[in-house]
């Protein structure tokens, strides 16, 4: 399908929707009892969205939002609440009736935000060419929408060009555990339904880095549906335009653990207990979020042993490894990470088969935010499932 006819179709599904008001998507994790003290019915009823804008939580007064995709504007709501009088949000969408609605409420949020004039702009506009001034915007949202964007890349382009040097970005989306068949691309409806747009989770990661940003990483991330075999995954992501100043310079990093070995987004590779020298973007990389807790930072090199206090190891159990269906995804900010059965996490890569013993170990807190797992035996597997010995190293 062209890109056009995928457009017009997304845009039709979604014209329609504000009139029927029908119940599209995907669970999502709002407290409607407070978003209703201060945003209209209409508004909540046409939140389409699939997931919290956990995002949102991170705003301070004063900062600049903007929400790709905004619909009925819920998510620009709760953004004003949160940035303030003195903050300003923008929200963008290519659907006229959507933007009728959001537009229509502005001025009752404002209102009940006790605000002298509402902070919220509707722009009508592509996520692909956004109607946006560079450097604007602090915190970038969106719930939902990339999935429906024939190009995805050229949005992420347009995400790192519209965010300031030091912005973020939280985004809500459908991705799958692996490229879809052309019968499911190509149906018309199921674009609408936040599915044919759907990229590979890898392939959605590898774009948003490509498109500049760093220490992209999962949130969240959840199953959604199955269809004919192919996962939907609701996920939330969450990523950096660097300004690549070091808060204090530290001059060595030691990976600590749980991983025997990593590689960061700059391409460095670290070995459990081994000090690296960092040059001050990679010390700027790795005193971020998801990176610094993997870390020991030192002025002075500081090796460390399995006997050291500070090393940090999950052991797999001495038991048997059954086969249950179980996958797992390495989902950000590491390109690669190995554990301590010598198995090896790749970023860029489709979704890795794993063993009980691995699903037990991934799942501890340790493991758990870098990784996604999901099940694609549909919860049975044959009782002669295969089994391995203890140490026999085969899973
Ligand atoms: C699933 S709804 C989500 C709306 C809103 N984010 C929410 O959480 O309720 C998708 C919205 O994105 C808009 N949209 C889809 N593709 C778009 C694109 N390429 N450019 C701008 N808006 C788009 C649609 O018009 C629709 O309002």
């Amino acid at each position: 399908m062209e890109s056009h006819v995928i457009t017009r179709s997304v845009n039709e599904r979604y014209a329609r929707a504000v009139t029927t008001g029908e119940e599209m998507c995907c669970p999502t994790g709002y407290n409607y009892e407070e978003l209703r003290a201060f945003i209209p019915d209409p508004v909540l009823k046409v939140s389409y969205g699939c997931g919290t804008p956990i995002g949102l939580t991170t705003v301070q007064p004063g900062e600049t939002v903007l929400d790709i995709g905004s619909g009925g504007g819920i998510d620009c709501f709760e953004a004003s609440r949160r940035v303030g009088a003195s903050g300003q949000v923008i929200g963008l969408d290519m659907t006229d009736e959507m933007l009728a609605l959001a537009q229509a409420h502005a001025p009752t949020v404002a209102s009940n935000l006790g605000y002298a004039q509402s902070n919220v702009e509707f722009r009508k506009g592509q996520a692909e060419a956004m109607p946006v001034e560079d450097a604007t915007a602090d915190l970038i949202v969106s719930n939902c929408v990339i999935n429906l964007s024939p190009d995805k890349d050229t949005v992420f382009r347009e995400m790192f060009r519209v965010l300031r040097p030091g912005g973020r970005f939280s985004i809500s989306d459908i991705v799958t555990d692996q490229p879809l068949p052309q019968y499911l691309i190509h149906d018309r409806e199921k674009w609408g339904d936040c599915l044919s747009g759907a990229l590979p989770f890898h392939q959605y990661w590898h774009g948003l880095r490509t498109a500049g940003f760093v220490n992209v990483h999962q949130v969240t991330l959840m199953p959604w549906r199955v269809i004919d075999g192919f996962h939907f995954l609701s996920v939330t992501l969450a990523g950096y335009k660097m300004t690549w100043t070091s808060p204090t310079a530290p001059q060595f990093a030691t990976l600590k653990g749980p991983f025997s070995q990593v590689r960061d987004e700059l391409g460095h590779t670290y070995q459990r207990g081994i000090p690296e020298p960092l040059d001050p973007r990679t010390a700027a990389l790795l005193q971020m979020s998801h990176y610094a807790g993997l870390f020991l930072f030192s002025k002075t090199p500081t090796p460390l042993t399995r006997d050291d206090p500070r090393w940090v190891a999950v052991w797999p159990d001495e038991a048997d490894c059954i086969w249950k269906g179980d996958f797992a995804l390495l989902t950000g900010p590491l390109l690669e990470a190995q554990d301590d059965d010598g198995h090896t996490f790749s970023g860029d890569t489709l979704p890795v088969e794993i063993c009980s013993k691995t699903r037990k170990v991934l799942d501890h807190a340790l493991y758990a935010p870098y990784f996604g797992t999901f099940n694609r035996a549909g919860g049975h597997v044959p009782t002669e499932a295969e089994t391995c010995q203890p140490s026999s190293g085969c899973c």
